[in-house]
């Protein structure tokens, strides 16, 4: 027996309201890379504080060319990350946009976010090929724009709590780190924690690790620069296999659900740790079910997820692929796997937990 199928009844306003809102999605998926430009060509930066520049103006100070210095800025206006002035058609940067397209001290410092978004869809096409195969693909092996602006991305982050506010939340390791101890930042990336924290507290010594030689090739780079080599180590180790033992604290930043085997990494950290010490997890905020995080913050995650951590987690060995949303649940399940008796949430930010699990 045959049906005929009823025509189904479209609501062309709702079909015109989500055309309209994928055209504005467009505009943003292009203005990641024209974000890149102005910081990369130092545009926000000229425009910042200039009380308003013309096109012509403003390449001058660049050192760009006027007639693409026109259209990015004609770009930039309509998507509202600068404003233009129609009488005296000058172009200026608002203060909220200086602060959060020029200042890398603020946690509101956005370009390394756009950088490391940029990277991953210059990526996207190998990836999408590994998604038809199931293959995964190393986080080395991303496009370098990926690990500068993961570390730019982050490093505000950091800069603005892991001292004043996830350091201190955690029971007596501040105490510890003064009067000297031992720390292993595993999955340290370009090393940004490991230094601020080495920059927090001289009489400790940090010893950084990831599997992947360019982060830590720039990693002894960046300690260098901070003038604290003298008490930061940097390896090229997976978390199952990091040196040392007898560490006071370990840390992982946003990396555990990047890793092929976490239970396997929290049994090593597990076996490293001296019998009272502490295991510090920063993740990315995420709640336990899908539904939880389906809003601005978990779409940009779970995209991320897509394209760079579930990969990086499908490249290794078991392939757990935690997925850069897997929430507290999922994180205690893993930390309780790797023999560690407690865990706690300790502090939050929009864009991370933070976990401390004791041996
Ligand atoms: C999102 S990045 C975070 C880097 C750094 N912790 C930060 O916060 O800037 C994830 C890092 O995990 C590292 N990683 C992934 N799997 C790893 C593993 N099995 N062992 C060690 N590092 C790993 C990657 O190389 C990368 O540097």
């Amino acid at each position: 027996m045959s049906t005929i199928e009823q025509p189904v009844e479209l609501d062309g306003e709702k079909l015109m309201q989500f055309v309209f809102r994928a055209v504005d999605e467009v505009g943003a998926t292009l203005n990641s890379a024209l974000v890149v430009w102005g910081d990369k060509l130092g545009l926000y930066r000229a425009l910042a504080g200039s009380g308003g520049l013309s096109p012509s103006e403003l390449a001058e100070r660049t050192g760009t060319a006027e007639r693409y210095v026109r259209e990015w800025l004609n770009a930039q206006a309509a998507g509202g990350f600068v404003e233009y002035d129609a009488d005296s058609g000058l172009y200026s940067l608002p203060p909220e946009q200086t602060v959060a397209l020029t200042d890398p001290s603020s946690p509101a410092y956005l370009p390394g976010l756009f950088q490391i978004a940029l990277g991953s869809v210059i990526d996207s096409p190998r990836i999408m090929e590994a998604a038809r195969s199931g293959q995964g693909i190393a986080w080395g092996d991303h496009v370098h724009d990926v690990h500068d602006g993961c570390e730019r991305f982050f490093r505000p982050s950091y800069n603005a709590h892991l001292i004043a506010e996830w350091l201190p939340a955690l029971d007596g390791v501040v105490e510890k780190l003064e009067r000297g101890a031992r720390v292993a930042d595993v999955g340290c990336g370009h090393g940004a924690s490991t230094i601020l924290m080495a920059q927090a507290f001289p009489n400790s010594t940090f010893a950084g690790s990831d599997y992947h030689d360019g982060s830590i090739e720039t990693a002894r780079q960046r300690a260098q620069e901070a003038e604290v080599s003298d008490r930061v180590t940097f390896d090229i180790k997976p978390a199952s296999s990091y040196g040392g033992t007898g560490y006071d604290l370990v840390t992982v930043f946003d990396c555990l659900h990047d890793m092929g085997d976490p239970v396997g990494a929290a049994r090593h950290v597990r076996s490293t740790l001296k019998p009272d010490g502490t295991w510090m997890i920063v993740e990315p905020a995420a709640g336990d079910r899908v539904e939880d995080n389906l809003n601005p913050v978990g779409r940009a995650y779970y995209a991320f997820s897509t394209l760079l951590c579930t990969p990086a987690s499908l490249s290794q060995e078991v392939g757990l692929a935690l997925g850069a949303q897997a929430g507290e649940a999922r994180i205690r399940d893993v930390v309780e796997a790797g023999g560690f008796t407690r865990f706690r949430r300790v502090a939050e930010t929009p864009f991370n937990l933070v976990f401390e699990a004791r041996p």
